[in-house]
């Protein structure tokens, strides 16, 4: 049965970083594109008023994406309206159950408060009887670990079927990841040398040069590996590694990113180099004997035919020197060719799949070194995806789109948060102290060594 349209959104913790940040400027974008009718109501403790919001809203609209349209901002302004009040307390879903009124039963309730309050809201909203055919939007993490995503799904689920639970990963929102299956897929090129006999190896960086800023108290019991590894990379993983799905259906796709995961081997400690940046416990709400690591670099294996003896490299840190999320697969190198000088040494064919901050690929090709005699040198062919095909949506506009219109396409199931858990459980809450590492260089020297003695693939910025 197709979804129903939601006849309301209501928002949990819209006083919040995360609705400031990227949900309500979403909405704007979806008001301006048309693809709004339905109220929204924010919903939180903070004594605000109506004007406050608006304010809020203003503001994060113009933080995200500059002075917004007049007439755009006033058509959002007037569909925003506020719920004041404790999760706790029993007439907090009793005005929200009058305010969304006939409403009720298509409307999505998005959760953006933190993972501990996440029971407590679906728990209140089934009280009031509001669970009946709405849906249910959870951000991330889902659990902080395997056990523990699973006590939350089953805690989630005795008021909200799968079918009308929306488990957010905003990587799963973003056109260039997307974009890894058409690349992959639609290019018989590439399509078949995607494997072990043609790969040599995969490596992933989720760079970001910013620090974890004002979010020390939630990041310090967090840690890389669950704030970005175990959810976001491992998608960007799935998408890079996948077989193709058996269909057109979103559940098609779903299934085969988890398949990935399911062969994708558990982590043991001595495939793991973790790093804190200097200064991390200085920064506020973090311990100051924290051993949480801003930076991680891991050698993944693939257990399937596909990928059988090939090692996935991936690393993510803050404080690093580029925000940069890429991916880079190197080819086996071709026969040597006799005619190429003995002291040519030849580099391998590159793949390079930039997917932020702007999406393009670089293929780093072999060609004729002008001149007397036979050199090969590499050379760069490259596209920039949005020069070429223009701007492409943002991760929370297709998120919050698909929320209200009922498609699970962009979000995640319990099989890939659990597959996902199980993968690195083992490295989490290491007790040893990570190694330390100076802000704006790429991580401890002991990561540096991970791929082997050449080292990481240098990412590529300028494409
Ligand atoms: P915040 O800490 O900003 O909390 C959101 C709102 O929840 C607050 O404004 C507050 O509103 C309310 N809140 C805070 N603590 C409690 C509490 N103990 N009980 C009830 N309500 C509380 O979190 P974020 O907005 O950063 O994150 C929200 C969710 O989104 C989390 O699950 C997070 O992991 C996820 N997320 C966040 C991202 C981000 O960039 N911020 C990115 C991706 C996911 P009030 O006091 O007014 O009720
Ligand atoms: C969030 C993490 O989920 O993703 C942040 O909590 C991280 O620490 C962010 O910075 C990265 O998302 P994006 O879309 O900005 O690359």
């Amino acid at each position: 049965m197709p979804a129903r349209p939601a006849g309301a959104l209501v928002l949990f913790g819209i006083t919040g970083d995360l609705a400031k940040k990227l949900v309500l400027p979403a909405l704007y974008r979806l008001e301006e594109r048309g693809d709004l009718d339905q109220p929204i109501i924010g919903v939180a403790r903070s004594d605000w008023h109506q004007d406050d919001l608006v304010r809020h809203a203003r503001e994060a609209v113009e933080d995200a994406l500059g002075k917004p349209k007049a007439e755009v901002f006033s058509r959002l302004a007037d569909r925003l309206s506020y719920v004041q009040g404790e999760y706790d307390d029993s007439r907090t879903f009793d005005r929200v159950k009058q305010r969304v009124g006939p409403r009720a039963s298509s409307a999505v309730y998005y959760l953006a408060v933190p993972p501990p309050v996440f029971a407590v809201v679906a728990e209140a909203l089934a009280r009031e009887g509001l669970n009946k055919q709405s849906r249910l939007v959870v951000e991330k993490p889902f659990g902080h670990d395997l056990s523990s995503a699973k006590a939350l799904d089953q805690k989630l689920r005795q008021f909200f079927p799968e079918e009308r639970l929306f488990r957010v990963d905003h990587f799963l929102g973003k056109e260039s990841v997307e974009d890894l299956l058409v690349f992959r897929f639609a290019n018989g090129l590439f399509e078949q040398v995607w494997n072990r006999d043609h790969v040599q190896s995969v490596q992933l960086t989720f760079a970001e040069n910013l620090d974890v800023a004002d979010r020390g108290g939630f990041y310090d019991p967090v840690g890389a590996i669950r704030d970005v590894v175990q959810n976001h990379l491992f998608q960007v993983l799935a998408y890079l590694a996948m077989d193709s799905p058996s269909g057109s259906d979103p559940e098609a796709e779903q299934r085969e990113r988890t398949r990935l995961l399911r062969a994708v081997r558990t982590l043991s400690k001595r495939n793991v180099v973790r790093g804190q940046y200097d200064g991390y416990r200085k920064v506020e709400g973090v311990k100051a004997n924290s051993t949480t690591e801003t930076y991680v670099a891991m050698r993944m294996a693939i257990d399937n035919a596909r990928w059988e003896g090939v090692p996935f490299y991936v690393r993510t840190g803050k404080c690093l020197p580029e925000t940069i999320l890429q991916a880079v697969v190197e080819l086996k190198p071709a026969p040597r060719l006799p005619q190429l000088e003995r002291h040519n040494s030849v580099a391998p064919n590159l793949i390079r799949l930039r997917m932020q901050p702007s999406a393009g690929i670089t293929l780093d090709i072999q060609a004729k070194e002008p001149g007397p005699g036979y050199r090969a040198k590499t050379v760069p062919l490259s596209v920039d995806f949005e020069r070429t095909l223009g701007p492409t949506q943002l991760a929370y506009e297709r998120v919050v789109s698909d929320a209200l219109s009922g498609s699970r396409i962009h979000f995640t199931s319990q099989e890939a948060v659990e597959q996902s858990w199980r993968i690195v459980d083992p490295v989490l809450d290491l007790p040893d102290l990570p190694v330390s590492y100076k802000p704006g260089t790429w991580g401890p020297e002991q990561a540096e060594r991970l791929p082997g003695r050449e080292g990481w693939i240098r990412v590529d910025t300028d494409i």
